[in-house]
């Protein structure tokens, strides 16, 4: 399963790194007031889904109920992560009316279920912007201890920005280096203006050349970033 480096080398940096976020989650999460999270980034590629799909395996293994929303409708990527079927996922779910039962992937990983995006609709923005949609989440939330929520870039598309007012957290995903500055606070001032609560940001792809994170640095360089990936 490509990306699933906590699954792959539990004990590296990079997974470890991983686990700190879970603990800030979890810290968070003091009065049980925090369900769902949104992962977003300014712009694509700076590894949203990736940084989603390793957190919520840690926050599984904590014995946590877990479940993945990929409501990136226009880049799905998390069936290709975990290497499952997108036949049925949320966009049709939400056309069909049909229980979400039949369709969770549940024999993942231990505690961890996974809705995954569905067809790729034409009006992506339409569909998230709908009381059929908040709603789904919010029946959702009666079966989890955090649901995890797959966006698109906050810059180029409304889509994350309509689905932060739907959630109690917002995570901003920041890849070191390959973003401007002012990008990540343009994002962030998009989310704000619509009342998003963010509960922190992670710096990602850090190029650590330190012998401690040799690792780090190895899967680093072993990624080449495709455009627009
Ligand atoms: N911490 C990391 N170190 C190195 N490469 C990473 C890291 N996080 C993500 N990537 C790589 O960056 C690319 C984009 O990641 P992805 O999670 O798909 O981004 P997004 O969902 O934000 O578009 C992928 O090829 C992924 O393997
Ligand atoms: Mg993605």
């Amino acid at each position: 399963m490509k990306d699933l480096i906590v699954k792959k080398h539990p004990k590296s940096p990079v997974s470890e790194a991983y686990r700190a976020v879970r603990t800030n989650i979890q810290f968070a999460n003091i009065d049980k007031d925090t369900k769902t999270i949104l992962v977003t980034s300014a712009t694509p590629g700076e590894g949203k889904s990736t940084t989603l799909s390793n957190v919520a395996i840690t926050l599984a293994d904590s014995g946590n109920k877990v479940l993945i929303m990929d409501c990136d409708f226009r880049k799905p990527k998390v069936h290709k992560t975990f290497e499952i079927s997108n036949a049925v996922g949320i966009t049709d779910l939400l056309l069909s009316g049909e229980d979400f039962q039949a369709h969770v992937h549940k024999a993942i990983h231990k505690n961890l279920h996974i809705l995954t995006a569905g067809r790729v609709p034409s009006n992506p923005s339409e569909i998230l912007d709908s009381k059929t949609m908040k709603q789904f989440i919010e029946h959702l939330k009666t079966f989890y201890d955090f649901i995890l929520i797959d966006t698109p870039p906050v810059l180029p598309v409304t889509d994350a920005v309509i689905l932060s007012t739907y959630v109690d957290k917002v995570i901003l995903v920041c890849a070191s280096g390959d973003v401007a500055i002012d990008y990540a606070k343009r994002a962030k001032e998009s989310l704000d203006k619509v009342g998003a609560d963010i509960l922190g940001v992670v710096i990602n792809k850090i190029n650590i050349k330190s012998r401690n994170h040799y690792y780090y640095y190895y899967y680093h360089e072993k990624k080449k970033r495709k455009k627009n990936d």
